[in-house]
């Protein structure tokens, strides 16, 4: 269809166009045109790098999925017809073992959806995170108790200095990311558990995890907060799927924090998470939410 219209307007309308006049100015059309041609050719092909990208993480995040789907559903499966056909004659130690299989199962799933959500969330920007003042020492507390109920064989403590000021951001993402960092504390770091600290440092409020595990290779301290990276659990159990970190990170720098990894933290060993998010500057009139 047509792109463009161009129209002269000469300072003697009632005298035709000099040649040289017409050749100037068709020459300089035809130079516009060309130069539009090139620049939607340009557009398009950008355009269709983009899909192709996008088409790449599709297929990446699709085979994934199915995988991470899968398995669980699988163990779930086999152990609900073993109990199905065989309950009364299972041995109690036995039924036990695939109850508690089907429930850390299901939990597996269930994290996976609620984390493939939080991630396409993130990606298509409908994650706006509030502004409100955040109330980290507050934050913090509420998560240790959730932590508790949840890893109820686990260690988790916080070490929160006094007067530490608030931040803008959203308490229940700020919880969110927290309890993620946790989840890893125990899953990956060692039995001494998990420690939560908080403190000001100049114009920043930082947030720390530590656990006393093996910790993360150098190499992999930035690795761990891509998409689907993921090492074995060092008890050999499965480990989660890889996304934890990345929606910690996506969640962080919507707040207008940054999240690092170091590696060895305490005594030689063990990982530290890092988050740094800028003091709020003047509190406005809304109450901390
Ligand atoms: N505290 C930690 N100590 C040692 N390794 C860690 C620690 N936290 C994360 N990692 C490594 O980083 C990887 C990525 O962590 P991430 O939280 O993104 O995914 P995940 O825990 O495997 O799965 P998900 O959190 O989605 O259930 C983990 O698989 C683990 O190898
Ligand atoms: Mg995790």
């Amino acid at each position: 269809g047509v792109v463009a219209v161009c129209g002269i307007e000469p300072k003697t309308p009632d005298e035709p166009l000099s040649a040289a006049a017409e050749s100037t100015i068709s020459s300089l059309i035809e130079q516009t045109a060309i130069a539009i041609d090139r620049s939607m050719l340009v557009g398009e092909s950008v355009k269709a790098a983009a899909l192709e990208e996008n088409e790449k993480l599709r297929t990446i995040l699709l085979s994934a999925l199915s995988h991470d789907l899968r398995t669980p559903l699988t163990s779930i499966t086999g152990a609900v017809t073993s109990l199905r056909e065989l309950g009364e004659k299972l041995p109690p130690e036995d039924r036990k073992d695939l109850l508690l299989s089907i429930e850390e199962e299901a939990g597996r799933l269930s994290r996976f959806i609620a984390n493939m959500l939080d991630m396409s969330r993130i990606e298509s920007g409908a994650v706006a995170p509030r502004s409100d003042l955040v109330d980290v020492a507050e934050v913090i507390r509420n998560v240790l108790e959730r932590a508790k109920r949840t890893f109820p064989g686990k260690d988790t403590s916080i070490s929160i200095a006094p007067d530490l000021p608030p931040i803008r951001g959203d308490a229940n993402l700020l919880g969110q990311v927290l309890f993620n960092l946790i989840d890893n504390a125990h899953k990956y770091g060692g039995p001494a558990g998990a420690i939560i600290h908080a403190r000001r440092e100049g114009g920043d409020v930082l947030i720390t995890v530590s656990d006393e595990g093996p910790g993360v290779k150098a190499a992999d301290l930035e690795r761990i907060f891509e998409k689907f990276y993921r090492s074995g659990r060092v008890d050999g159990r499965k480990a989660g799927t890889g996304l934890g970190l990345s929606i910690c990170r996506g969640l962080v720098k919507a707040m207008g924090g940054a999240i690092t990894a170091q590696s060895p933290a305490v005594r030689r060993r063990g990982t530290r998470i890092i988050m740094r998010f800028p003091v709020a500057s003047r509190p406005k009139q809304e109450a901390a939410a």
